[in-house]
């Protein structure tokens, strides 16, 4: 049985006059409870569709609709307004107010909204909502006596206070340092697994993606081009940029030698390199333009003579290796290509060493489109 939808998006589009930005046509059906992202580059509209969603933004065409409720829908004119859509949101820029306590940050939505709160309602809410991002017993502090990490905290308290039926987060944690940012990531996901809220996430971080999302929409120039779990999306992108956007090192441009149905080995010729097999992602035509993504932990490194069985075996030389701790990533110079392969540390290779790239032809996806990372 499918899972009903909560949070439903049809169509939606926002055209900003006189531009070509904004978001076109997205569609996504998210179960209660879930996290949801949107990723992709600066400038894909990932802030647009959010801001749609929250009702900063009026949009051009489509349906949100949360539960039975239509919070947007352009075809009946319904358009409830922001106050009343009971959504909490944090902003890249965290937005709290220096001249306030944290206690003061955290209580401004209840004393702002439409529902009036009594002064113990506001302290048990406020208390509660502290609790739950670590930050009991700091209320009275000024808001500029903190961390980036626990301003951070505070801007995430407010946006639960009122116990939102939504939770809107857009880069939350872009402005904290790396380490910080996660411990936030867990922190913040098992908060939201605990409050069961449902969550539109936003980022252009891929590995961010990945860890917290139950779904991922990959957004490229207003468009969303992928929709799935995050497993999908990192083995099995819809094409070059997806796989170059979700850190896929090894993408080679080629033509298919001859025509080959979705899911069939294909022979591909890489361009100023060998010839390889590889699995189509969609039907090809026979001298179509692909690019070839291969994942530098599905190529392996051997002496040779050992390239017996394997279905693409490419001579080269190790050209520099990095020693991570378990692992080893070597970039081997294969003729004109460089590639990337990421190994057991047991195994090692001299830098200067003569040896084969291998990889299994299942491993190597044909997709259409190009490879480059822009927007
Ligand atoms: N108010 C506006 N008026 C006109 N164009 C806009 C407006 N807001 C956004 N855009 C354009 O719409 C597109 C999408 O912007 P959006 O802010 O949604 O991108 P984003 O994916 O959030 O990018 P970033 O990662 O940089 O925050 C961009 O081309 C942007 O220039
Ligand atoms: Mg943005």
């Amino acid at each position: 049985m499918e899972t009903p939808s909560y949070l439903s998006v049809q169509g939606l589009s926002k055209i900003y006059f006189g531009t070509t930005g904004g978001v076109q046509a997205a569609n996504f059906e998210l179960p209660e409870g879930s996290f949801f992202t949107l990723l992709g580059p600066s400038g894909c509209g990932k802030t647009t569709t959010l801001r749609c969603i929250a009702g900063l933004e009026t949009p051009t065409r489509g349906i949100i609709r949360l539960g039975d409720r239509d919070f947007f829908n352009s075809a009946t004119g319904a358009n409830i307004p922001l106050n009343l859509r009971n959504i909490g949101m944090v902003f890249q820029s965290y937005a709290i107010w220096p001249h306030l306590t944290v206690f003061e940050n955290v209580a401004f939505p209840l004393r702002v909204g439409r529902e009036k709160y009594s002064s113990a309602d506001i302290a048990r809410m406020v208390g509660l909502a502290l609790d739950s991002v670590d930050l009991a017993g700091l209320g009275k502090r000024s808001a500029t006596q903190l961390s980036g990490g626990q301003q951070q905290r505070v801007a995430l308290a407010r946006a639960i206070v009122r116990k939102p039926s939504l939770l809107l987060l857009d880069e939350p944690l872009s402005n904290l340092d790396a380490l910080l940012r996660d411990d936030m990531r867990a922190e913040l996901k098992s908060l939201q697994g605990r409050l069961g809220v449902t969550t539109v996430y936003v980022t252009h971080d891929q590995a961010e993606a990945l860890e917290m999302s139950d779904m991922i929409a990959v957004m490229r120039g207003g468009n969303i081009v992928q929709l799935g779990a995050p497993r999908d999306i990192y083995h099995d992108p819809v094409d070059g940029f997806v796989a170059s956007f979700m850190g896929s090192s090894n993408i080679f441009p080629g033509t298919a030698e001859a025509a080959a149905r979705a899911g069939a080995i294909c022979a591909v010729q890489l361009v100023n390199g060998p010839r390889v097999l590889a699995r189509a992602r969609v039907d090809m035509a026979a001298g179509q333009s692909v690019v070839i993504s291969v994942r530098p932990e599905d190529v392996t490194l051997v002496e040779r003579h050992q390239t017996q069985d394997s279905q693409n075996a490419l001579n080269g030389i190790v050209r520099s290796s990095g020693f991570l701790g378990p692992i080893c990533n070597y970039h081997v110079e294969v003729g004109q290509l460089s590639i990337q392969a990421r190994i057991n540390s047991r195994t090692s290779f001299d830098k200067g060493a003569e040896i084969a790239a291998i990889f299994a032809a299942d491993k190597a996806l044909a997709l259409p489109g190009d490879a480059s990372p822009a927007s």
